[in-house]
Formats: structure tokens, sequence, C-alpha cells
């Protein structure tokens, strides 16, 4: 097993600013879809496994989750541009309300990806709810709809985020060391 030897830098956003954060973001989206409406909050693993723990918790209506598995990124801090599939929720979306629940916007490409595939397959709207946004992606065909917070253009771990696997369980999201 190989021991991650970097360590990171500087706290960028404590456990606290997170709380705060995620809390809000959880009242905006109780509120901006009628009582009945049929949500469904569709989470990117895994990177965003901490956040949508948290904010699912913060809404206050019913909803429904699942996940999906994407790989862009293998082992490094450069994106390889091309997006793979591995998992994708069996059930319909079609005529629901989606939410795609992300950690972070870097190139956009997952996303963009991501959700041509998802619109393609109806759902009565299609938003997406990010922590983390760099504001770097040039071709960003589905901006967000909520934005945790604009981010350094930094490698950033923690809170979920992930270097080659660690640090996904730091409560806090710290820049890494280079
Ligand atoms: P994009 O396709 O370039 O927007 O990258 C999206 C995915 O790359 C995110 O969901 C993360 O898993 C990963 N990623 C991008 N930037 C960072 C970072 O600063 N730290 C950790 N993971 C990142
Ligand atoms: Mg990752």
């Amino acid at each position: 097993m190989s021991v991650e030897s970097r360590s990171f830098q500087k706290i960028i956003y404590s456990a606290e600013d997170i709380a705060k954060r995620v809390a809000s973001i959880g009242a905006e989206i109780t509120n901006a879809y009628p009582p009945d409406a049929d949500l469904l909050l569709l989470g990117l693993l895994k990177g965003s496994f901490v956040f949508m723990s948290d904010l699912v918790r913060s809404l206050e209506r019913p909803i429904q989750l699942d996940f999906m598995v994407v790989a862009s990124y293998h082992d490094g801090i450069t994106t390889s541009g091309d997006v793979q599939f591995l998992y994708k929720p069996a059930i319909s979306i079609k005529g629901r309300h989606v939410i795609v629940v992300e950690d972070i916007i870097d190139s956009g490409t997952t996303l963009n990806q991501l959700c041509r595939d998802l619109a393609a397959r109806q759902p009565a709207s299609l938003e997406v709810c990010t922590l983390l946004h760099k504001y770097v992606a040039v071709d960003l065909q589905w901006e967000p709809r909520w934005v945790g917070f604009g981010a350094p253009n930094e490698f950033l771990v923690g809170y979920g985020l992930d270097h080659a696997e660690n640090f996904r369980n730091l409560p806090f999201i710290a820049s890494l060391l280079n």
C-alpha cells in the first residue's frame, strides 16, 4: 500500500465555513421547488459523498437520491479529458426534477458530458449544485444553479476531495502542498 507523502498546505474552508454554507444552500433548494415536486439528487462519486450527506440532511422536504460513478482523473492532478461512466442509476429520471451534486468544477469536462447524457433522458428539470467552482472552465454548458464557494485555482483536498484517494476524510478543505 502506498502512503501519501505529501501534506496539505493551508486550510481554505473550515468545517464551520462549510457547515454554514451547506445549510444555506439546503434552504435555497428547499424553497426552489414546489413541496410536491419529485426531486432526485444525483451525487457524483466519490468526491461528492460528504457534501451529499450533509446537503440532504439540510433539506426540509421529501427527496430521493442516488449516485453516479465517472472516471476522469487517474491518480494525477490534471484532467485526462476523457469521461468514462462506470455506474449510472438504473432508475428512470424522465419527468423528475434532477439535481446533480458535484464536489468541484474544474475544466467542466465531467459535467458537460454527464449533463448531456442526463438531459437526453428527459428530466422535468436539470440543475447542478456544486460545493466548489474554480471558474476556469472555458466551455461549461451547464452553469451550476448553486455554488458553495468560488474556489482558488489550486489543487484542493478534504471534505470528500482527494489526491490519489487520500485526504477525503478531512473535515475541512485545504490546498495541497506542491
Ligand atoms: P473537471 O471535469 O475538470 O471539471 O473535474 C471534475 C472532477 O475532477 C471533480 O469532480 C473532482 O473529482 C476532480 N477535481 C478537479 N479539481 C480538483 C481539485 O482541486 N481537487 C480534487 N479533485 C479535483
Ligand atoms: Mg476526484
